[in-house]
């Protein structure tokens, strides 16, 4: 495979395994069923949607209080998913058609059931109990202190243990207790995890909630929280100054290998704050995700802005990481549906953004059909918080299982499925598929969209213009947020009389010659023009 820096400008696609592909009638997704299905994603040929990598969530052996995000081994492969030789297989096949392979690495917590938690439950002096967070109740009983757990339906994130008298720490649910990080024997131990999954081939890493790992080591109360959240730097609980010197273990612990990469979970929404994740030398994180895009209303005015505040703080060298859905939130499809004809315009507007602004673009399953979030009835709810209609299975077909699976799906298919489908969109040259996959196509041949500079153009209101360029190449993107016609008036821009339509979100419109002075543009309508 080619090396280089491909975490830069590939397509990075994420897996929720219990989702994709059944191949056993179970109902559950599985690694075989990924298989299976590899050619969807890059066959080698346009035909396919061409993405550079997958990220796996967690497909580890897992009692499933939060669908694998609790892990009781961290070396192993869950029954439901298969086997270390499906994994393997699975490595093979992905990278013989050059597709790399991430995994998700969840340091912050194992299962209650993980061996290393039944130990150290088992005595306050047995050899693993420093290995977790454990304190003595207040003089009235009460927890430790005041922290909160991210779930809000958790509340109170300390669980009293009757056996030893002690509380532990669960920044999430009571079944994922904390590891102690400041403890040299777990860094040891987690590090032999990352060596595990390395020999085995894997290119990389997504690493879950990695601004929590470390906190006050004296466990002192956060300040009473103002309502607009928390400034940065103040919490306790999380983003502690150790978290980097965690990060950079890891980080020369993967430098050891050829190639391989690290993307971190950091739910941190201050730019400023986030981008100390790739570490004052860049020798941290490779990328962090930018959740901005995720709670970002529809309009161009404020993805720009987003957009532009984040490029502001970038050190020197390190580069942007985009991304509208994943399976901890409503899909974009659904978040940013106005209604009518609106809302499938709207997200192919979306996908034109992403794949053509200047950072690593991740895709969630099902984004590139418009799968939108399912229905999920109180009686199906399997998530506590609220997580469930963006997993429903993906959907490959009308059929009843939606091609997911030949027998009953763990998580209901969704209604849309009937009509929204791979199958219905695989041979239409105006699906939402054939948009992104020309999307992705034409960005693997483009050093402008992949590595070329940024420059917005314009400020007509409801319009997102951009130009990306690198040598000769010059590339405008021009979004319209708005369901009503819209031009960019290039001429007060500098830009030149005449481009080259290269691609529009509107299916109707061919490619060719085209006038900017000014460029028209439909509702809802982007388009990328060869300048
Ligand atoms: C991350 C995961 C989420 C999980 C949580 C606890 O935020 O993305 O799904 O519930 O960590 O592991
Ligand atoms: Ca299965």
């Amino acid at each position: 495979m080619a090396t280089g820096d491909w975490w830069r400008h590939g397509v990075i696609y994420q897996i929720y395994p219990r989702s994709f592909q059944d191949s056993n009638g179970d109902g559950i997704g599985d690694l075989p069923g990924i298989i299976s299905r590899l050619d969807h994603l890059n066959d080698g040929t346009p035909d396919s949607l061409g993405v550079d990598a997958i990220w796996l969530s967690p497909f580890y052996p897992s009692p499933m209080a939060d669908f694998g995000y609790d892990v009781s081994d961290y070396c192993d492969v869950h029954p439901d998913y298969g086997t270390l030789a499906d994994f393997d297989e699975l490595v093979r096949q992905a990278h013989r058609r050059g597709i790399r392979v991430l995994v998700d690495f969840v340091p912050n917590h194992t299962s209650d059931q993980h061996p290393w938690f039944r130990e150290s439950r088992s005595s306050r002096t047995g050899p693993r109990r420093g290995w977790y967070v454990w304190r003595d109740p207040g003089a009235d009983g009460s927890p430790p202190n005041n922290w909160r757990s991210y779930f809000p339906a958790v509340g109170v994130p300390w669980t009293l243990d009757p056996a030893t008298g002690q509380y532990y720490l669960h920044s999430f649910l009571p079944q994922q207790p904390d590891l102690n990080w400041w403890n040299p024997e777990v860094r040891a131990a987690m590090h032999d995890v990352l060596r595990f999954w390395l020999e085995r081939g894997v290119d990389g890493f997504r690493i879950d909630v990695a601004h929590k790992m470390a906190r006050d080591p004296e466990l002192r109360d956060n300040p009473p929280e103002p309502s607009g959240g928390f400034p940065a730097g103040v919490r306790r609980d999380e983003d502690w100054p150790e978290v980097h010197v965690i990060l950079r273990e890891f980080r020369r612990l993967l430098d050891g290998y050829d190639d391989r990469m690290a993307v971190g979970e950091v739910g941190i929404y201050d730019p400023a704050r986030l981008v100390r994740y790739f570490g004052d030398a860049l020798d941290e994180l490779h990328l962090a995700f930018n959740f901005a895009f995720l709670v970002q209303p529809w309009s161009a005015e404020a993805f720009r802005a987003s957009v532009e505040r984040y490029q502001s703080v970038l050190p020197e060298g390190a580069w942007p990481v985009y991304t509208l859905s994943n399976h901890d939130n409503p899909r974009a499809r659904s978040r940013y549906d106005g209604g009518g004809a609106s809302g499938e315009r709207r997200t192919r507007v979306g996908a034109m953004m992403l794949l053509t602004l200047r950072g690593t673009p991740f895709l969630y399953y099902g984004e590139e059909i418009g799968q939108p979030d399912g229905e999920v009835p109180p009686d199906r709810v399997v998530d506590v918080h609220g997580r469930d209609p963006e997993r429903t299975p993906m959907q490959w077909d009308g059929g009843p299982g939606a091609g997911f699976t030949g027998g009953d799906p763990w998580m209901p298919v969704g209604s849309a499925a009937r009509s929204v489908n791979v199958a219905a969109q695989r041979a239409d040259p105006a699906s939402i598929l054939s948009l992104y996959r020309r999307l992705i196509w034409y960005r693997r041949s483009s050093a402008a969209l992949r590595w070329g500079s940024y420059e917005s153009v314009g400020r007509t209101p409801g319009l997102f213009a951009f130009v990306r360029e690198c040598g000769e190449e010059r590339l405008l993107v021009a979004l319209n947020f708005r369901d009503e016609p819209a031009h960019l008036d290039g001429s007060s821009l500098g830009l030149p009389h005449r481009g080259r339509l290269e691609l529009s979100t509107d299916p109707d419109r061919a490619p060719g010659a085209i006038g900017i002075q000014p460029l028209r543009l439909g509702p809802d309508e982007g388009v990328i023009v060869r300048l």
